[in-house]
């Protein structure tokens, strides 16, 4: 019996709708396997700013820090939700937690699942290949262009004020008002993340049984930060002889990620180019409806869906769960992977069949995937999916 802390982090919009499905499964999964969680919801982002002049309740950071096994996160941003100093309200949960946790890989699959209507050319496949998109996107999650924006919400995270950087002299610029963003990358945070997607390779290999390959993406030929970056790489390629590598610089690759998205396995890239390539990637799966995420660092890790809170769909039971469903199933198989726990690691796979066969099956499915289900609808039809496996595998739960 496995108890695991989870502090439940719903957000904004449609964030608090699509966790109420998630928190769905978790419940089936309680009463049907030997996993359990102890449960803390804490209210925050941008719409509990305008309602409190707060971005969480004091403490939450610390709660999150030292009383959390995982965390699960609904989305965060709000029209009009933002601080005194131009910062959008409720950075200090989403970029807070990335950065004070040192969650420094955020870590985006993109599948296809059969039976999801293709977004490019908008038909549903018919000729259906399990191996067309199936990849995992991992973007840097702690420094790049994000640095300094990481840096004050985790400071104002615990209390602290950051001193903001001189801006420095930029020559020819003299008498203009500049705004500049610092885009610092550094050896250890390249390569923690670059090892991190060289390991989930080899993991990948052994659980897909074929060879694996890991892309790097940057912009080397011009960028001082990325050509450390794609050295560091190079580096820790020689550690590795048994997975494939490829490079290409960000411009080509968004290309190549929709012309080629089979010769796709792992894929890893410095912050601000994984934030806007995974978006792009997200229709190659059926959009944004389908990708989920995991922040993952040595001590902490964070699931969430890849979509932000979709004020214009807040409130309507409409926008797609599953994002956020497989961003649960991200959670037990990354549980069950740093606690050795095989219930969790098997608690993952079915959940992947549930949502996998509700897909393939013909299950109801919201309006993003040509569907006129409910989120509820669809959340309620994957957690029954979810007892039935179950009860099948557990009998005795
Ligand atoms: C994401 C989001 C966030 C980011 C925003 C909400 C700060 O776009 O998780 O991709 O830019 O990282
Ligand atoms: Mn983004």
């Amino acid at each position: 019996m496995s108890e695991y802390r989870l502090t439940v982090l719903p957000g904004d919009g449609t964030g608090r709708e699509v966790i109420v499905q998630a928190m769905r499964v978790i419940d089936v999964f309680e009463e049907h396997s030997p996993l359990s969680f102890d449960i803390t919801e804490i209210p925050c982002g941008g719409q509990y700013f305008l309602e409190t002049g707060e971005e969480w309740p004091e403490g939450s950071f610390e709660h999150c820090r030292d009383n959390s096994d995982a965390i699960l996160l609904g989305a965060i941003g709000w029209p009009g939700a933002r601080m005194p100093n131009g910062d959008m309200a409720g950075g200090q949960v989403i970029l807070g937690l990335r950065s004070g946790l040192d969650l420094y890989a955020n870590i985006r699959p993109v599948k296809l699942y059969q039976g999801v209507q293709h977004k490019v050319h908008g038909e549903h496949t018919d000729i259906w290949d399990p191996d067309l998109v199936d990849m995992v996107l991992i973007r840097e999650n702690t420094e790049g262009l994000y640095h300094s924006l990481l840096r004050r919400s985790a400071q104002a995270a615990v209390g602290a004020k950051d001193e903001p950087l001189a801006t420095p002299e930029f020559p020819g610029l003299e008498g203009e008002e500049v705004a500049w963003d610092p885009r610092p990358i550094t050896r250890n945070g390249s390569e923690r993340v670059i090892r991190f997607a060289f390991e989930l390779a080899k993991r990948r290999q052994s659980h897909l049984q074929a060879p694996q390959r890991v892309t790097c993406v940057d912009k080397s030929n011009v960028l001082r930060g990325c050509r450390l970056f794609r050295s560091v790489f190079d580096e820790i390629d020689e550690e590795f002889d048994d997975i494939e590598t490829t490079k290409a610089f960000i411009d080509a690759f968004t290309m190549w990620l929709v012309r080629d998205p089979e010769d796709l396995d792992v894929v890893v890239l410095p912050n601000m180019f994984g934030d806007i390539a995974t978006d792009l990637a997200s229709v190659l799966q059926g959009g944004m409806g389908m990708a989920a995420s995991a922040n993952i660092g040595d001590q902490h890790m964070l699931f969430e869906p890849v979509h932000g809170s979709s004020p214009k769909h807040a409130g309507q039971d409409k926008v797609n769960p599953i994002a956020a469903i497989s961003s649960v199933q991200l959670m037990f198989d990354n549980l069950g992977a740093r606690h050795n726990d095989p219930d969790a690691l098997v608690c993952a796979d079915i959940l992947e069949s549930a949502i996998s066969s509700h897909l393939s099956e013909g299950g109801d499915v919201t309006y993003d995937l040509g569907g006129s289900a409910s989120t509820s609808e669809v959340g309620q039809a994957i957690a029954e999916r979810c007892g039935k496996l179950l009860q099948k595998h557990y009998p005795s739960a």
